[in-house]
């Protein structure tokens, strides 16, 4: 694992650290691309006719776009996996197939580039073989913004994901690949997106037959963003 840690990393450094001033979006066509399908996929996906809804999308799109206007810094520190990156290929093989073919399409062409992360500070019995996630953009990076956090999250088949709740940040979560459900109130495919405001306890359910590939977005106060940087307070369970 180090291994393949250490020649990803140094295979990534080498592109993006060429030359010091060029480690920008605009000089990085793959994470461009990228962020510009998930602006477009918050200006196109359907509210379903909630307002409160339609204000998320609107919050997440301008973020972006003011993320993107200032051409931020890419920062890769750390590359790695996680065991459950395993079902990675599958879960974007079948995402080929679905809504977001073109999210999957770039997604692939940086993949080689992401930090896989648990994110939790004690990590529940289990779901270190059955759950990561890695971010796309947010304080950390790889694209520096403090406007919004974007990031993929991957679950193997049967994964449940515990209950936690995220103080002062408003979340979405749109399924690429795969189909979840949250608190058992709906099911999730390709197409359709998850909200939670606020504070709102929320665990995930995903089908035993194929893994899950979500896109998660969380705005909210910079202050915010900056603390959770996405570890979890697991909160006892309201269900
Ligand atoms: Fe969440």
């Amino acid at each position: 694992m180090l291994e393949r840690v250490d020649k990803q990393r140094i295979y990534c450094l080498s592109i993006l650290c060429l030359d010091m001033n060029e480690n920008h979006l605009n000089d990085c066509p793959d994470w461009r691309y990228l962020l510009l399908e998930c602006y477009e996929l918050y200006r196109h996906l359907d509210s379903g006719g909630s307002d409160v809804i339609r204000s998320h999308q609107r919050k997440v799109r301008e973020a972006i776009s003011r993320s993107m206007k200032v051409n931020p810094e890419i920062s890769i520190d750390v590359i790695a996996d996680k065991p459950v990156t395993k079902h990675l290929k599958r879960a974007m093989d079948e995402g080929k197939s679905q809504a977001h073919v073109s999210m999957i399409r770039c997604f692939e062409s940086i993949q080689e580039q992401l930090n896989w992360q648990y994110g939790y500070e004690k990590m529940p019995r289990g779901l270190e073989h059955k759950y990561a996630y890695a971010e796309i953009c947010g304080p950390s990076g790889p694209v520096v913004s403090e406007e919004v956090i974007l990031g993929v999250v991957l679950f193997a088949p049967g994964c449940i994901y515990p209950s936690h709740a995220h103080d002062g940040i408003t979340e979405s979560y749109i399924c690429l690949s795969g189909s979840v459900s949250e608190n058992n109130q709906g099911v999730y495919s390709p197409g359709s997106m998850i909200f939670n405001p606020p504070a709102h306890t929320h665990r995930i359910t995903v089908s035993k037959r194929e893994p899950a590939l979500l896109l998660y977005a969380w705005v909210g106060e910079k202050d915010n963003l900056k603390q959770q940087e996405m570890v979890f307070s697991r909160k006892k369970s309201k269900q």
